[in-house]
């Protein structure tokens, strides 16, 4: 097999997404690359994770920072079209819906450079949520596309997609849970944050529930509502954080206000949770695969087969105490079976496809 593959990451999620890929890769005798753009940079949003996960140092880290969707987007391309010209990759691999996919996507499809989009076909139809934009538009470029579940495949051949470049493989950040379960210790974790034997673990940081004042009191209200039935450990994004704070959501009895936290540390407390409340993407998938409850402030998912085939359950600010409590007394009924393929085993079924295209494309 001849050609370099390329991955870009740059966030949280992605970090969690490519680790799999890469390890999978690696068996394989694949030559890689690994380009770290850096929106995400603070160590609790970033080196953590390449420690934790057993990801390579990466290559280059291009240090693009934070900045408005213009201004980030646009010196992430201009970094990444230097990048990639260098490197001069067989393929560029680029994982989910954040603005350094759709830059490393552009930037890939305008050199001639083929693009593999891991997470392929996800929709919430709802285009102000910026990760849609993102979405759609990588599809479009992309050469090889990996659908993490059907419902993902159908909404690409909708789109026309050639259904010969669409690859169902299940989803590669289960593989890093499961590669990392046996390290989760939930007691562990619960008793390093001060928190009692039954509690809650809380993730906020979309942009419809913190930058509008208005959702970002209403999420406040609900959570310290909710605190009254459960105590709650808050870990928050930089970028929720600062706005719940401002929105009056406080240190208090029943809320625990944290940093954010490691992969191990944060999925050990939600191994060991009675329920998670969030909007992020990947906590809906990690809860299902747990078992554990998942209330998703949101009027949308991208990821239905969490609900079909998961825990998860999307609801309102006001309907978020009540629906805790239909949680804690066990009225919410556990799906039969997990969503299909996500059995651990999707970074090799990625690395297979990608290894054959390489080999195909001397
Ligand atoms: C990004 C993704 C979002 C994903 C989230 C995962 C886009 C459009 N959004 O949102 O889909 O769910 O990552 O966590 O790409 N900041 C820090 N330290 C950091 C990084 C960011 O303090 O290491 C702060 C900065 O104030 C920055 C803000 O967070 O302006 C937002 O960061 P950014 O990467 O632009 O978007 P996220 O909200 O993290
Ligand atoms: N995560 C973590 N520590 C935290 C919060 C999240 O390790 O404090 C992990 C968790 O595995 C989650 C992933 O980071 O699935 C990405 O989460 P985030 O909500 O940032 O992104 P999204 O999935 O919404 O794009």
């Amino acid at each position: 097999m001849n050609g370099r593959v390329l991955h870009v990451v740059g966030t949280r999620p992605n970090f969690v997404k490519a680790a799999p890929v890469v390890a999978a890769l690696g068996r394989a005798g694949c030559e890689q690359v690994l380009v770290h753009t850096g929106q995400h940079y603070d160590e609790r949003m970033s080196d953590v994770f390449f420690r934790q996960l057993g990801l390579p140092e990466p290559d280059t880290d291009l240090g693009v920072g934070s900045g408005s969707h213009a201004r980030q987007t646009a010196d992430l391309l201009v970094a990444l079209e230097a990048e990639l010209a260098a490197r001069a990759p067989a393929l560029t691999v680029v994982y989910g819906d954040v603005n350094s996919t759709l830059a490393a996507a552009l930037a890939a499809a305008k050199l001639g450079i083929p693009v593999a989009h891991v997470e392929a076909g996800l929709r919430s139809f709802d285009m102000s949520m910026p990760e849609e934009v993102n979405r759609r538009l990588v599809d479009q470029l992309a050469e090889l596309l990996f659908a993490t579940s059907p419902e993902a495949v159908g909404h690409l051949a909708r789109e026309g997609v050639d259904p010969g470049r669409v690859h169902f493989v299940g989803n590669p950040m289960i593989d890093t849970l499961l590669t990392h379960l046996d390290r989760l210790d939930a007691a562990a974790a619960r008793t390093a944050c001060g928190l009692p034997a039954r509690y809650g673990v809380v993730t906020l940081h979309r942009p419809a529930n913190v930058d509008d004042p208005d959702a970002a009191r209403a999420a406040a209200r609900a959570l310290a509502e909710a605190a009254a039935h459960l105590d709650l450990a808050v870990p928050l994004h930089p970028r929720g954080g600062a706005a719940l704070r401002a929105a009056g959501l406080v240190h208090a009895p029943g809320i625990h206000l944290l940093e954010p936290l490691g992969y191990v540390e944060f999925m050990s407390l939600v191994r060991g949770a009675a329920a998670v409340i969030t909007d992020s993407g990947g906590v809906q998938e990690e809860t299902t695969v747990l078992g554990v409850p998942c209330l998703t402030l949101r009027t949308t998912t991208e990821r239905p087969v969490t609900v079909s085939h998961g825990t998860n359950r999307l609801v309102t600010a006001a309907e978020l105490a009540p629906a805790l409590h239909k949680v804690l007394n066990g009225s919410a009924p556990a799906p039969a079976e997990g969503p299909p393929l996500w059995d651990g085993k999707s970074g090799h079924r990625i690395a297979r496809v990608l290894t054959r295209w390489l080999e195909n494309h001397d």
